[in-house]
């Protein structure tokens, strides 16, 4: 191994890269694990599950089994669809939340991440619109914008997406000359804003695509991650033309990378094709593993047992939110999910506040990280999945510190101080970009 590490700022291929490679962002939230990782810095940023409740051991005694006696077939090539005996398994997680299908209309994808990039690939060419709530998930922001697509907002309030707000931009952009490829939703306790739609709003915005003849994908890893009511049932239930994305995830591990795409028939061919050719076949060996999970344990009841540890931390949050916030700021109340959305006092600017953060031991997503135009500068994205309680409390109570101080200066200067105004400030002084 050579011990030096080759500088990428003296990149010689640099002319070379296609032209997809320049719609690719870092990740906001990946750039922030460095430091949010530090012991001493309480982090409302990250969207990882905790799975520390899980039964390890005989998780492991089961898939020790399974290696001893079906170690040739679980550890051998697959097909491009998936396994068969998963995805009738699949059929029923999805019923949970009302949706019928055949498993033949499911492909098995490497984490729901997986299925939005197979979905965009079979379907956007360079500058084809896709439509996204606003705010949307940045992981799903980023595949659209590497396939050079163009991710164009519609507005929405406290139920999800607004459907008249839907169906004018789809009008708007249509007289434009664009092309609209799908409707890109999280209905259930969306990441990042904790909203949920209510299932009038679900049918109105299947309404709205429907006259408007615009494809809607249904993006749904935290769906039965309900923590105050049943779950809504999904869009899919509602609408079989609707393309859906699952996940294992948060209901089970994210590490296995297990996820699914069902789709129309004809939809599900392409996606199959399109999986063969990324990668042959999807991970043989943690499908199996899954469903070696689903089969030899109660899988419904460790989905309460999350909920039960979801629910204790959300609510601290939300407590703590309402003892310590000052006034201008206001935030999403999720009914199920990660995440809390908060909008601060007008004038704050979030990622100018996020290094004072970090100094203050707390780190939080800014929320332009969440728009794909330069939205979210006064938004925050808070997580409640991983901290224990008290750690979420102690958290909340230095972020609130954060906002009062950035209100305090904003009295004194008139301004919102950010590093671009530092930068601006003229004479000699330290190199702060
Ligand atoms: C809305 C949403 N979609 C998709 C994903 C990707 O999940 P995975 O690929 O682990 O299934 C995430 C992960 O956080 C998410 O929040």
């Amino acid at each position: 191994m050579s011990d030096q590490r080759h500088d990428t700022r003296f990149d010689r291929f640099v002319d070379s890269y296609a032209e997809r490679t320049k719609g690719m962002r870092v990740s906001a939230v990946r750039a922030l694990f460095a430091v949010a990782n530090r012991p001493e810095i309480v982090s409302l940023a990250g969207g990882m599950p905790n799975i520390k409740d899980l039964p390890l051991e005989s998780i492991a005694s089961s898939m020790g089994q399974m290696v001893a006696e079906n170690g040739t077939q679980v550890m051998q090539y697959g097909s491009g669809q998936g396994e068969l005996q998963l995805r009738e398994q699949i059929l029923d997680v999805m019923a949970l939340e009302g949706i019928q299908a055949h498993p033949d209309d499911i492909v098995i994808t490497a984490g729901s991440q997986q299925g939005l990039d197979l979905v965009t690939r079979i379907f956007c060419d360079p500058g084809d619109v896709i439509l996204a709530e606003s705010p949307s998930y940045v992981g799903a922001l980023g595949t659209f914008l590497s396939y050079q697509a163009e991710v164009v907002h519609v507005a929405g309030d406290d139920d999800g997406l607004d459907p008249e707000a839907l169906r004018e931009t789809s009008r708007r952009l249509k007289a434009e000359g664009k092309r609209i490829k799908f409707l890109y939703t999280i209905p259930n306790y969306s990441n990042p804003s904790g909203v949920t739609q209510p299932l009038e709003r679900r049918r109105q915005v299947l309404e709205v695509c429907e006259a408007e003849q615009i494809l809607l994908v249904e993006d749904n890893p935290y769906g039965l991650l309900s923590l105050d009511a049943d779950p809504v049932p999904a869009m899919r239930s509602l609408d079989q033309n609707v393309i859906y994305l699952g996940s294992f995830s948060k209901t089970f591990a994210p590490g296995f990378r297990v996820g699914w795409v069902l789709a129309p028939h004809a939809v599900r061919e392409k996606l199959v094709l399109a999986q063969e050719s990324a990668t042959l076949c999807p991970p043989v060996f943690s499908q199996f593993a899954v469903s070696n999970y689903l089969s030899n344990h109660d899988w419904k009841h460790q989905i309460t047992v999350f909920k039960d540890m979801y629910r204790e931390r959300r609510d601290a949050m939300l407590e703590e939110l309402a003892e310590h916030m000052p006034d201008g700021a206001t935030w999403t109340k999720p009914a199920g999910g990660f995440f809390v959305w908060v909008t601060l006092p007008e004038g704050i600017d979030s990622q100018a506040m996020l290094p004072r953060g970090v100094d203050a031991r707390v780190a939080f997503v800014p929320g332009a990280a969440f728009y794909a135009d330069g939205g979210g500068a006064r938004n925050v994205r808070l997580s409640y999945c991983f901290p224990t309680a008290d750690r979420i409390r102690l958290g909340v109570q230095r972020f609130a510190d954060v906002i009062r101080n950035e209100l305090e200066v904003m009295s004194i200067f008139g301004v919102h101080v950010s590093p671009t105004h530092l930068r601006r400030a003229p004479g000699p002084g330290p190199n702060l970009s």
